[in-house]
């Protein structure tokens, strides 16, 4: 039977690449969301039979259980959710932060992702399925002004091992991809001057200048191994990196 996997943050990034890559299994489905619709048209008139999307904004009324009743309405069933939709900004240090920017970040970065999970757990049962959280170092180490995306992330993260404590017939795996030539990359490069520790900053700067950063399909082959295949206790409620050995032999 074929697998469905519903995947934010679809319209581009790293999010955009799992779509990719999980079309290139016969057997898979993909119910894609972002707000960008001729981006998530593009992905669909790849394959009009196994792609479905909707265009809207996670954090609006509506959106999240909306995503899920019409993927199961087209395909039958949902086996994993990728929740790669996600924010950077602002850049600033805790002392200077704008709150209704911190909560605009949380919105996006936490309570959708809190809000589908949630949307999405009575099929996840059902099928025995997966919510893949698209996490970051940063869930572990602070970076001089990133004070409201790192905590979202450690958010995220306790997230993550909260519903692999309350969901045995579910599991939750939070993934962090690496550094990766995204738009976001291009936000820290061109916006992270005037708030980050300059050493950090250089390092992001001369990676993306010398092209040593890697493209997003690279995480998104670990990604959708782990939506397809990451079942059970020897998962749940991990954070792994993208290149940790027991995620590389699923890929
Ligand atoms: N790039 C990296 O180096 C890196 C490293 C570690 C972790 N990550 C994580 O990986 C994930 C993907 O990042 P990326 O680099 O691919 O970012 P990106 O290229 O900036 O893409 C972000 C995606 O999120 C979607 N999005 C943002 N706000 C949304 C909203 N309110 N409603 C619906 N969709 C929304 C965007 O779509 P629309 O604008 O079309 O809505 C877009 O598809 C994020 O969770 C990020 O934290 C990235």
């Amino acid at each position: 039977m074929a697998k469905v996997l519903l995947i934010t943050g679809a319209s581009r990034g790293i999010g955009r690449a799992c779509v990719l890559r999980a079309l290139e299994h016969a057997d898979t489905r993909v119910f894609a969301v972002a707000r960008s619709k001729d981006a998530l048209e593009e992905l669909a008139q790849r394959d009009a039979d196994r792609v479905a999307y909707l265009d809207g904004d996670l954090t609006e009324q509506g959106t999240c259980a909306e995503a899920i009743r019409q993927c199961v309405s087209r395909f039958g069933r949902l086996d994993a959710v990728v929740h790669s939709a996600g924010l950077l900004k602002p850049i600033a240090t805790i002392a200077d932060g704008d709150l209704d920017a911190w909560r605009r970040l949380f919105d996006v970065n936490f309570f959708s992702v809190l809000e589908l999970s949630q949307a999405a757990l009575q099929q996840l049962r059902q099928s025995n399925g997966a919510l893949i959280m698209i996490n970051s170092g940063a869930s572990e180490r602070a970076y001089h002004g990133w004070g409201a995306y790192c905590t979202s992330k450690a958010a995220l993260k306790m997230l993550t091992m909260g519903l692999a404590a309350e969901e045995a017939d579910v599991t939750s795996i939070g993934l962090l991809p690496g550094r990766t030539n995204t738009d976001m990359l291009a936000t820290i490069c061109n916006e992270g001057t005037d708030s980050m520790d300059p050493a950090t900053y250089d390092t992001f700067k001369k990676g993306r200048d010398e092209g040593s950063i890697h493209a997003p399909d690279v995480p998104a082959k670990a990604i959708v191994a782990l939506a397809l295949h990451a079942r059970g206790e020897q998962w749940n409620g991990r954070n792994v990196l993208w290149n940790d050995a027991d995620v590389q032999r699923l890929v």
